[in-house]
Formats: C-alpha cells, sequence, structure tokens
C-alpha cells in the first residue's frame, strides 16, 4: 500500500519554503510595525463557538466544517478560520475588561472541507490581524494599508483591492429587503444553493460565481442606496484613506464576504495570474461579533491573507523562484581531496551570512558545473591544487564572466563589494 497526502493537502519542498519564510518574515515584521503582536490559539475549538461566530447559515458551517467527538463526548472542530478563535482569547482572558484597544497578528494553519483544486486546499495557512475595540474609520484603513503593504513588498504580481460596505443592523434589513423583492422574480435562474440562500442567507447570493446567478443578479439594488447616514460616513473616511494610500482599488458593490459576522466595510484582495482562486486576502469590520460570543459590545476590524496563494502568485514568476532561492556562491572542488577544505570555505561563507553551497553527492567536476548553473547562484568558487595550496580559490561572476583568484581570507569582503 502505498500512502499518499489526503486530498486538499500537500507536501512543501526546500524551493517553495524560501518563499513561505519571506512572506511570513515580510508579513510578521510590518504587523509588527504597525503595533500588532503576535497571538497563537489552538488547532481545534469547541464546534460551537464557529457555529455562532461564523454563523449557522454560512457555507463554511454547513458544508465545510471538519468536525469530531472526543472519547469524552465533547464535538470539536479544526479552525477553519481564526478570528473567531482570537475573539474568543480575548474574552475568556477578560481582556475587555481593561478596556484598552488591543492589536494581534496570528500565522498558522486552518482547515476547510472544500471541493480540492489548484489554489483552494483543504489545510491552508493564514496570516492575519485583528484590531479589537475600536469603532474608527482609521481602524479599518489602518488594515487595509497594511494588508496591501505585506502583499506588495511579497511580490504578489497583479494586486487590486476591491471594497464595499455592507451595512449595520440598522440600514441592512431594508436593503435585504429590496434585494428579496428583486430577486425573488428572477427565482427560475439561481443555482440550488442561491435559492436555498433567498431564506438564509441572501446577501451571498451578490458574489455566487454561477454564471447564471451572476447574470441574474446583474442590475440588483445596490447596497450604497441603503446605508445610514453613520454607515455612510465611515464608509467615506475608509475610501479617503484607501485612495490616498492604496494605488490600484475598486468599489464593488456585489463583494459581501462568506463569513457572517462582518458589518461595515468588508474588502478583499485580488491577484493576477491566479485564476478563479484569485482571492489573496479578505476581511472587513466585525463589531457585533464579540458580543455575540458572550462579550461586551466590542467594534473590532481584521484580515487574514492565504498564504499558500500568495506563494503560488509568487511561484510563477521564475525570477523571483531563483532570486530567493539560490545561494549567493557555489563551491565546485576540482578534486576528491579538496572537498572538506571546499567545505570549510561553505561554512565560513554562511557564517559571514553569506548564502553558500556545494555538491554532497561526489559528483564529477562537469556535474558540478552544471549544479551550479542550476542552482542559480551569482558566483562560482573553483578550489583546485594549487589555489588551495596557495589559500586562494578562482572566484567566477556568472553575470559578467569576470573570473580572478581571490584569496580565502579576502573573499567574503570580494563578493560582498561586487553583489
Ligand atoms: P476568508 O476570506 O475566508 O476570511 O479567508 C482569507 C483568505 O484565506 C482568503 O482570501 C484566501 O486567500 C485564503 N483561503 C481561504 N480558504 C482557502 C482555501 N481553501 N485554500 C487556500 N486559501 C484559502 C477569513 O478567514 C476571515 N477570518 C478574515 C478576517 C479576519 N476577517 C476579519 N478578520
Amino acid at each position: 500500500m502505498q500512502y499518499k497526502a489526503p486530498s486538499g493537502t500537500r507536501d512543501i519542498f526546500a524551493s517553495d519554503i524560501t518563499l513561505w519564510h519571506m512572506v511570513e518574515k515580510t508579513a510578521c515584521k510590518q504587523a509588527e510595525r504597525a503595533g500588532y503582536i503576535e497571538i497563537r490559539t489552538p488547532a481545534f475549538e469547541q464546534t460551537d463557538l464557529f457555529m455562532r461566530g461564523i454563523g449557522e447559515e454560512s457555507e463554511v458551517v454547513q458544508k465545510q466544517m471538519y468536525t469530531f467527538t472526543t472519547p469524552g463526548g465533547e464535538s470539536l472542530t479544526l479552525r477553519p478560520e481564526i478570528t473567531a478563535p482570537v475573539m474568543r482569547a480575548y474574552i475568556e482572558h477578560s481582556m475587555h475588561k481593561t478596556g484598552a484597544f488591543r492589536k494581534f497578528y496570528y500565522l498558522g494553519p486552518s482547515f476547510r472541507y472544500e471541493r480540492a483544486q489548484k489554489g483552494r486546499w483543504r489545510q491552508f495557512s493564514q496570516f492575519g490581524v485583528e484590531a479589537i475595540g475600536s469603532e474608527s474609520p482609521l481602524a479599518d484603513v489602518e488594515t487595509i494599508v497594511l494588508a496591501w503593504d505585506i502583499l506588495k513588498q511579497s511580490g504578489v504580481p497583479g494586486l487590486k483591492l476591491l471594497i464595499n460596505s455592507i451595512g449595520c443592523p440598522e440600514c441592512r434589513p431594508l436593503f435585504r429587503k429590496a434585494l428579496g423583492d428583486y430577486i425573488t422574480e428572477k427565482k427560475d435562474k439561481l443555482c440550488k444553493d442561491c435559492v436555498r440562500r433567498i431564506d438564509t442567507n441572501i446577501l451571498r447570493i451578490l458574489d455566487c460565481k454561477n454564471e447564471s446567478c451572476r447574470e441574474a443578479v446583474k442590475d440588483a439594488p445596490d447596497v450604497s442606496q441603503f446605508l445610514c447616514q453613520t454607515c455612510e460616513t465611515h464608509f467615506e473616511v475608509v475610501k479617503r484613506g484607501v485612495k490616498q494610500f492604496i494605488p490600484d482599488w475598486k468599489l464593488d458593490p456585489h463583494l459581501v464576504r462568506g463569513l457572517d459576522y462582518y458589518t461595515h466595510t468588508v474588502y478583499e484582495f485580488v491577484a493576477g495570474e491566479l485564476g478563479s482562486q484569485n482571492a489573496v486576502g479578505g476581511g472587513g469590520r466585525y463589531n457585533l461579533l464579540v458580543e455575540e460570543l458572550g462579550g461586551p459590545p466590542t467594534p473590532s476590524v481584521g484580515f487574514a491573507l492565504g498564504l499558500d496563494r500568495i506563494v503560488l502568485s509568487l511561484q510563477s514568476s521564475v525570477e523571483n523562484r531563483l532570486a530567493n532561492a539560490s545561494p549567493t556562491v557555489y563551491l565546485v572542488s576540482i578534486s576528491d581531496e579538496l572537498r572538506e577544505p571546499a567545505f570549510e570555505i561553505v561554512l565560513r561563507l554562511r557564517r559571514s551570512s553569506i548564502p553558500a553551497d556545494m555538491d554532497f553527492e561526489n559528483r564529477s567536476l562537469k556535474a558540478q558545473f552544471r549544479a551550479a548553473n542550476k542552482s542559480g547562484a551569482q558566483f562560482v568558487a573553483v578550489l583546485g591544487p594549487e589555489e588551495h595550496s596557495k589559500g586562494l580559490v578562482n572566484l567566477k561572476c556568472l553575470a559578467d564572466g569576470t573570473q580572478e583568484p581571490v584569496s580565502v581570507e579576502s573573499l567574503v569582503e570580494k563578493i560582498l563589494g561586487k553583489k
């Protein structure tokens, strides 16, 4: 029997891990610069947390949760997202009692039983932030700009922001009613799921991917016509901030998001070259969630980025891959006896923060040169018996083809000067 990774999961290997590390480091650094501190919550929680938090009618709760009963009879669920767990921790540890504004970031796997395809996995990793306890629209702007900067600095190609406001409990019922009146007329054009959504989760019909549903909602009423004064003023400030700091954004009146806890601002980031699974992140304001989970009224806002999709978008750029994964120097030894001194040079370079590598399979000289070229290294350092006896290596710069003997002592300086 040959075991395989379960459908929707996969193994990740070295060249991709380099990209993962780069994105993770970029995200953590940027979040910390904006005053967010890390929080780590368990991979599973009580099932009820997600039913209440995400919403019983949401697709995630209806169809995508990995729920199991423990031998002790407790129902637990692998987290399908990390916002509800962070709010649970916030309430459980009485952070609301100090009344202070709290800002957390997190990083880790989430689990959804979805139809697996490229860009959509059953185990995937999220990086997210939650700004808890502020109703200021500037907090919305802060999270949007932070997510944008992380994605941009990571190198995500063709990045675009979509934003919308889906109102609050005061104005949303009016919009829901208008949408209901409109959509009931088009019921026969809707997919099976959307027919059910008319009664359970009508807003979700707006962003159904089914072609016939898209056509049906093309001229649906626009949520912006129904926003109350508070929602409108809030959204105006958010848009002002976005206009100033995000070069590529669009108002999308059909953007509603898949989790039920949102109020006011919602947003999503899409990347080019990813096909149908092009959302690399999403978030919004959720002023009622903490209360829904048993805490006091606590207006909050946050986002989560899909790290797997971000890395996928970067992989399409071969250049990026080479730049991130390759050693700077590849050591080639002319004879077997010189492998040990060559290895010493590799270690010395690494200790000086210069990425270096060599052949560990006793390959022929020709094969070592082939590996050096394939590795994407900027320099090849060749160690022959004559060079070794004089404390030298022959340093070849692959970009311009120049070659010169360099003393091992000054190798670091030479490379740094040429880089
Ligand atoms: P979400 O839109 O469900 O939001 O997920 C955020 C991101 O996670 C998506 O944009 C996508 O990049 C990634 N993602 C989701 N499902 C998958 C999957 N099956 N495979 C690969 N990537 C996936 C949330 O989870 C909210 N908790 C975000 C939030 C934080 N809202 C407020 N605070």
